[in-house]
């Protein structure tokens, strides 16, 4: 089942996330319902708080990449409950989008490696030293489950010059296709109506 996406400036993407208990009922259905929505939208990864559940959760799929980043290919992984615990001093700037930001693609300074440990699917701990596109991609998803997203990374001039794009973001006037929940939806209204 595709899970609608939710749009920058919705509450759900700003607050940090809590663990999951294993065992928890309906994880493996969530499980698969957000493998499903990442495919459809046409994305790499996604974290549970995009599809507004504040737990610990991120998938990927960095194989879309492969023939740029050889070290993508493969690599498909469930994160549960994942903390990062090192972080490198070398920092690269790299361009991201986000399905939660869509239209919007800006470079973004963070560390080039990043130590990970999670659980993965069937509950097995993980340690995983990842560099490049795959620690890009990683700690992208990752700050998805602390309750932040790339917009937090840039400069205070440049979100200044966001700052409309991103308005027009939560109202929902912006391209897309795949169905959404905007920051306005919450206080009961319906998109589409109402608004301008
Ligand atoms: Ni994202």
């Amino acid at each position: 089942m595709f899970l609608p996406v939710y749009i920058y400036g919705h509450p759900a993407l700003g607050r940090p996330s809590a663990d999951i208990s294993q065992g928890e009922e309906g994880f493996d259905d969530f499980l698969r319902d957000m493998w499903e929505t990442m495919y459809e939208a046409d994305g790499l990864g996604l974290a549970a708080p995009q599809v507004g559940r504040n737990i610990r959760l991120f998938v990927i799929d960095a194989s879309v990449l492969a023939e740029d980043y050889p070290a993508c290919e493969g690599f498909k992984r469930v994160f549960i409950n994942a903390r990062i615990t090192e972080r490198s001093r070398e920092r690269v700037v790299m361009n991201e989008g986000c399905l939660s930001i869509p239209g919007i693609h800006e470079d973004v300074s963070r560390p080039e490696r990043v130590t990970i440990a999670y659980k993965d699917e069937n509950w097995v701990d993980r340690v995983e030293h990842l560099e490049g596109m795959l620690a890009r991609v990683v700690q992208h998803e990752y700050d998805h489950i602390e309750g932040h997203t790339f917009i937090d990374h840039l400069s205070t001039l440049k979100k200044r010059v966001l700052k409309k794009k991103l308005a027009a973001l939560s109202r929902g006037n912006f391209q897309r296709n795949y169905r959404v929940v905007l920051p306005a939806s919450r206080a009961g209204r319906v998109p589409g109506k109402g608004g301008k």
